[in-house]
């Protein structure tokens, strides 16, 4: 019974957000003869949708605005939070200036990590999240990268913010794909955090490619 609920709670920290349109813009992300141009293209697409899901944890607060009729009582985001979009560098950077559209009033935090091609661990180069916390509970993190592979980056990357008290439950993963070993790897050490995706695929490669995944995500996206 344990491990039934164990599972269930885990299930319901993965969303996969599927709709035509995703379906349509991930086949011409993950094409081998789509050009850099367009995959951007498709990413923004995704993206939105992807900060749309991850912006349902936002708090909102009441706020009267005036229409050219009438005077109402509504509702917007709490303007009191704090909301960082955290790319990891490079290929996290695709989700950005979308993400930025939409929350106008987010700051960017770059985090800089590559992975070590033989160990598959990351190596810290850029670090852009030292930054006062007073009040922890009214920060909320996307932290963005295309590719939940081995998750060791992202594992990094939650820790930056969970070391400054911000509670985990308001740190979100948005990823274009995802593999399952990645997604077990974050769910041992951070079971709270939410992985937003749209696609979970079958498995790692010995070099730590997703497949069928996309390729390198950072060569495709930059044409390198
Ligand atoms: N990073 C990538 O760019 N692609 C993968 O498949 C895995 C990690």
């Amino acid at each position: 019974m344990k491990n039934i609920m164990e599972k269930k709670e885990k299930m319901e920290k993965i969303k996969i957000i599927k709709n035509p349109v995703i379906l349509q813009n991930l086949c011409i992300i993950r094409d081998r003869n789509t050009n850099s141009q367009e995959i951007r293209i498709a990413a923004r697409k995704i993206t939105r949708m992807l900060l749309y899901e991850a912006s349902k944890c936002l708090p909102v607060t009441e706020k009267t605005v005036t229409t050219p009729l009438a005077s109402f009582k509504t509702e917007t985001i709490d303007p009191d939070i704090n909301i960082i979009i955290s790319p990891i560098l490079r290929a996290g950077l695709i989700f950005t200036d979308e993400a930025i559209d939409i929350l106008p009033q987010a700051c960017i935090r770059h985090i800089g990590m590559y992975r070590d091609e033989e160990t598959l661990k990351p190596v810290w180069y850029y670090n852009k999240v030292p930054m006062k916390t007073q009040n922890p509970d009214k920060f909320y993190v996307f932290i963005t990268d295309p590719m939940l592979a081995t998750g060791n980056s992202l594992i990094e990357a939650i820790k930056l913010y969970a070391d400054k008290q911000i509670p985990l439950e308001n740190i979100k993963i948005i990823c274009l794909i995802a593999a399952p070993e990645g997604i077990n790897n974050i769910q041992s050490k951070f079971p709270e955090v939410e992985i937003i995706t749209t696609a979970v695929d079958s498995h790692l490669n010995e070099q730590g490619y997703i497949v069928p995944g996309m390729g390198d995500a950072g060569d495709r996206i930059f044409n390198t």
